[in-house]
C-alpha cells in the first residue's frame, strides 16, 4: 500500500465538472501517477501504453465518495429511537452509548466493525466524530489509518449539558486533554489527520470555546461542529448566548467559524438563513448536509439549492446514527428525494436537486474539504471506486449519465469491485 505506482484504469468513467456537469467517458482511460490522477483519455496515449492496466470494460468509474459527518461511536445502535427529535435522542441514546467508549474492549470492537464497513464501501474520505475519550479516539484512528482511508477524526469536547460520564470535568480538562491527544498522535500518521470537535454549544462553555481558538490559532486545525440543525436546539442556543446575533455567530465570536486558516465544516444548516448564512458565505464555512438524519429527527429540509446558489461550499453527510447508512450514494438518493418534498411543501422557488447535483455534492463538493479530491481533474488526488452495476442495469442501450443515475439508487458493497485512495489500491 506504500509504493505508488502508476497505473491505468479502462472502463466508463464519471466525474464532475461543475455542480451541474458530469463529464462521461464511454470506455476511456484513467491514468494514475505518484497517488494522483494524470487524465482521463478517450485513446491511451503511447507514453502511458506500458504501464500495469486494470481491466473494468464495462464498469462505471467514478471518484470515492466523501461524507462530511458522521459520529463512529453512534454506528452500534443506528435505527435505534428514531421516534425522538435532536434533544430527547441525544439524551435518551447517544449520550449513555458513547459513554462506553471509555471501555477500550467496547471501543475496539465498536470501530473495528465501523471502520470494516465503511473500509468495505463506496466513502474513500470522512469527517469523523469520536467521543471524548482519548484513547479510544487514538484507537479508532489507527483503525481507519490501517484500513488506508484518508479521515479527519476529532476527539469531542463537551463540558456543560451532558452526564457525568460524558462530560469532562471542565473548560481546561477538555483543552488539556485536547492538547494531549494531538501531542500523542503527532507524525504517527500518513492519512489520519486531527480536527478539532465542539460537539455544539450547548455541550460547550465559553471558556471551552476560549481554550479551544487557542489551540487553533496555534495549530491552525481544522473544525467541526454543528449548526441550526433543530429549532428547540436553536431556542437552547439563544439561552446559553444572548449576546451571539445568531447561531453561527456563537462560534464566529470564539473565531471557530471558518475564515483564513480554520477550514470548518458546519452540519445540517437546516434553518440558517440571513445573517447567519452571509456569514458562512463570507467565512467560506461548509455545510454538510445530512438529509437522512434531517429526516429520522424529523428536524427539517435544509435548503441545499440555495447554497449552491450563493455560493457556499456543500457537501453530503451521513451522520449516522442520525442517518442509518454510511453510504454517501445513499446520502445523494436522500437528498435528492427531500429536497423536491421541500420544493413542492416548502419553497415552490428552490427547484429540487438533480442526480448530477446530488453526484457532485457527494464526490467533489465534500471533497473540496481535503483539497483538490473529489473529481478526475489532471493534478487531483487520486481517489477511485469501481462499479459492476450489470446487477442492476443490463448491458447496452442506457446511457453513462442514466447508468449513473441508477447507481445513486442502487449500488451497494455487492457491486463494488475496485476502490482507490490517493492512488492506494485498497481492494
Ligand atoms: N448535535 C450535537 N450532537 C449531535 C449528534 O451526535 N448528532 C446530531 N445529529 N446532532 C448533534
Ligand atoms: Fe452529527
Amino acid at each position: 500500500m506504500t509504493a505508488l505506482h502508476p497505473f491505468v484504469i479502462q472502463g466508463d468513467i464519471c466525474y464532475s465538472t461543475s455542480p451541474q456537469t458530469v463529464e462521461t467517458v464511454e470506455n476511456g482511460y484513467l491514468v494514475c501517477e505518484e497517488g494522483r490522477c494524470a487524465g482521463v483519455f478517450r485513446d491511451l496515449p503511447q507514453s502511458c501504453r506500458d504501464l500495469p492496466q486494470i481491466d473494468c470494460v464495462g464498469q462505471l468509474v467514478v471518484p470515492g465518495l466523501v461524507d462530511l459527518h458522521v459520529h463512529a461511536p453512534q454506528y452500534a445502535f443506528r435505527g435505534l429511537g428514531m421516534d425522538l427529535e435532536l434533544l430527547e435522542w441525544l439524551n435518551t441514546h447517544t449520550f449513555p452509548e458513547e459513554s462506553k467508549y471509555g471501555d477500550a474492549d467496547y471501543a475496539d470492537q465498536a470501530y473495528r466493525r465501523f471502520v470494516r464497513d465503511v473500509a468495505q464501501g463506496p466513502n474513500t474520505r470522512a469527517c469523523i466524530f469520536g467521543t471524548i475519550h482519548t484513547e479510544a479516539t487514538i484507537h479508532l484512528m489507527d483503525l481507519l489509518e490501517e484500513a488506508g482511508l484518508c479521515t479527519m477524526v476529532g476527539k469531542v469536547n463537551m463540558d456543560r449539558n451532558s452526564p457525568d460520564s460524558l462530560r469532562e470535568t471542565d473548560a481546561q480538562a477538555s483543552a488539556a486533554a485536547t492538547a494531549d491527544w494531538l501531542r500523542r498522535i503527532e507524525g504517527r500518521y500518513a492519512h489520519t489527520a486531527p480536527i478539532l470537535t465542539p460537539r455544539f454549544i450547548p455541550s460547550c462553555t465559553d471558556e471551552l470555546m476560549e481554550e479551544l481558538h487557542r489551540l487553533q490559532s496555534r495549530l491552525h486545525l481544522p473544525v467541526q461542529s454543528h449548526l441550526s440543525e433543530n429549532q428547540g436546539e436553536i431556542a437552547w442556543v439563544k439561552e446559553l448566548c444572548p449576546q451571539a446575533r445568531h447561531y453561527g455567530d456563537a462560534y464566529h465570536r470564539f473565531g471557530l467559524f471558518g475564515g483564513e486558516g480554520c477550514p470548518t465544516i458546519m452540519a445540517h444548516c437546516v434553518y440558517s438563513d440571513g445573517d447567519e448564512l452571509s456569514l458562512m458565505k463570507e467565512q467560506q464555512v461548509f455545510v454538510a448536509h445530512c438529509p437522512a438524519s434531517n429526516t429520522n429527527l424529523s428536524s427539517g429540509i435544509a435548503p441545499v439549492r440555495r447554497f449552491l446558489n450563493e455560493g457556499i461550499p456543500v457537501g453530503l453527510g451521513s451522520d449516522v446514527a442520525g442517518g442509518t447508512h454510511t453510504s454517501i450514494f445513499r446520502a445523494m438518493a436522500d437528498a435528492i428525494q427531500v429536497s423536491k418534498l421541500r420544493w413542492r411543501l416548502v419553497d415552490a422557488s428552490l427547484p429540487p436537486l438533480t442526480a448530477a447535483e446530488a453526484f457532485y455534492l457527494g464526490t467533489a463538493g465534500g471533497g473540496a474539504f481535503f483539497g483538490q479530491v473529489g473529481a478526475f481533474a489532471p493534478g487531483w488526488e487520486f481517489d477511485a471506486i469501481v462499479i459492476d452495476d450489470s446487477r442492476y442495469t443490463p448491458a447496452g442501450g442506457l446511457s453513462l449519465m442514466d447508468r449513473l443515475e441508477r447507481s445513486i439508487y442502487l449500488c451497494d458493497e455487492r457491486d463494488l469491485r475496485h476502490k482507490f485512495v490517493q492512488g492506494r489500491q485498497l481492494f
